[in-house]
């Protein structure tokens, strides 16, 4: 029997990695598209409804997390092997403008679907996968981070999914849901939205080689992250959802790097060499060659609460799951200048 997956933000980056990832698995996928006045699904570009080359069936379905009703009918039309809880809010500067939406959609959207798993009589059936994240551990206790690191979140998206991590917990433990946690470090690639930081960096980097742009302006570039590539955590979350047992893993590369190596790292591969100058808000990089400003610090892009250090250690994951991630931060920063120095070569010629 075709086992059925349904991803809840699948036009996401993480969504469209794991949708491509559990249609190679032969899953029928249905995944959840909320409507937009646009369309956002370029991610999803090529994947047609229907049935796939492999045997495996795609379904996009209509649905939003603030909608209990819209969750429970799909759950109920559906009955998914799997949920996989990918859909937020996830942007944690915004979430300190928009705080309360965060709440509805991080944290009660999951309450929304463990009821509507509880409410169409699937909790023995439907395993469910919850997006957690690092950013639990917030003014962290601990380095590095692991399960047992008590959390301290910083913001109010961090609140919403501490609110989503005990509810995960909560079902599991009182309806006996195979429920699971993935608590995940931060992960990039090409698809990664704009606004994140890594990819601001390789998108502005390379319109910046080719003329498209003057400077990029950063917020606080010595926040420090532990960075590995999507692909690598969706096969992560796949495989949590496979275990004879629910549990609650970290998936992190245990290599940490700041913001501002990262725009060093990214710059001197496109043959640029940055000096910092100045300090705080004043400080500026400049190109060693031509002497251009380059970097400058906006303090538009603070957060009123910073998260200054993430580190993972993953050993858990590594260990029972058998997770290793595939691509070294080498491999992931090059992948997203390949693609960027493409994007921004065709809007040259466009231009
Ligand atoms: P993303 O690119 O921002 O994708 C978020 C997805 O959620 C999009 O498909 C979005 O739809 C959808 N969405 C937003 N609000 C919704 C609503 N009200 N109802 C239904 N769908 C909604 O995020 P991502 O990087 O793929 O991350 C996936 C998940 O993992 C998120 O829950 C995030 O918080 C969590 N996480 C991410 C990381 C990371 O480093 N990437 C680390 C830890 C945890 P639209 O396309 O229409 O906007
Ligand atoms: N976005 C952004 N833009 N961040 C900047 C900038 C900038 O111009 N300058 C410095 N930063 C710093 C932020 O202050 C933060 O400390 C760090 O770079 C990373 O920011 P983001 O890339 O926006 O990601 P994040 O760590 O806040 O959140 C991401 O990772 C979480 C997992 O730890 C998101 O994907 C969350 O959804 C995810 O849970």
């Amino acid at each position: 029997m075709m086992k059925t997956s349904l991803v809840t933000g699948a036009t996401g980056q993480d969504g469209a990695y794991l949708t491509r990832k559990l249609l190679s698995e032969g899953r029928r996928v249905c995944a959840m598209i909320r409507r937009t006045s646009t369309s956002n699904m370029s991610r999803l570009l090529g994947l047609r409804e229907g049935t796939q080359e492999n045997g495996s069936e795609l379904r996009y379905v209509t649905g939003d997390l603030t909608d209990s009703a819209n969750i429970s009918r799909i759950l109920e039309e559906f009955e998914p092997d799997e949920v996989y809880n990918l859909a937020a809010q996830s942007d944690v500067r915004v979430s300190f403008d928009v705080p309360e939406y965060t709440g509805e959609v991080d944290g009660l959207g999951t309450l929304r679907i463990l009821e509507g798993i509880r409410g169409a009589g699937l909790a023995s059936k439907t395993r469910f996968y919850q997006a957690s994240t690092s950013e639990l551990f917030g003014d962290v206790k601990e380095k590095p981070q692991r399960e047992s690191t008590p959390f301290a979140p910083r913001s109010p998206y961090a609140i919403a999914k501490l609110y989503a991590y005990w509810t995960t917990v909560n079902y599991r433990e009182a309806y006996g849901i195979f429920a699971c946690n993935g608590i995940l470090f931060n992960h990039e690639s090409p698809l990664r939205g704009e606004n994140f930081v890594t990819r601001k960096i390789t998108r502005g980097a390379t319109r910046i080689r080719l003329g498209l742009q003057d400077k990029l302006r950063m917020g606080n570039i010595d926040a420090r992250r532990d960075w590995g590539h999507a692909e690598d955590y969706v096969n992560g979350m796949f495989l949590m959802l496979q275990q004879s047992e629910p549990d609650d893993y970290v998936l992190a590369t245990g290599e940490q790097r700041s913001a501002r190596d990262f725009l060093e790292l990214v710059f001197a591969k496109l043959d640029y060499e940055i000096v910092w100058q100045g300090s705080g808000v004043d400080e500026k990089g400049i190109d060693r060659k031509s002497g251009k400003v380059l970097v400058e610090i906006d303090p538009v892009f603070f957060r009123p609460t910073e998260v200054n250090y993430l580190c993972g250690d993953s050993t858990k994951a590594r260990t029972k799951l058998g997770w290793k991630p595939r691509h070294t931060f080498h491999s992931l920063v090059e992948d997203m200048l390949a693609h960027d120095l493409a994007l921004a070569e065709r809007e040259k010629n466009n231009n």
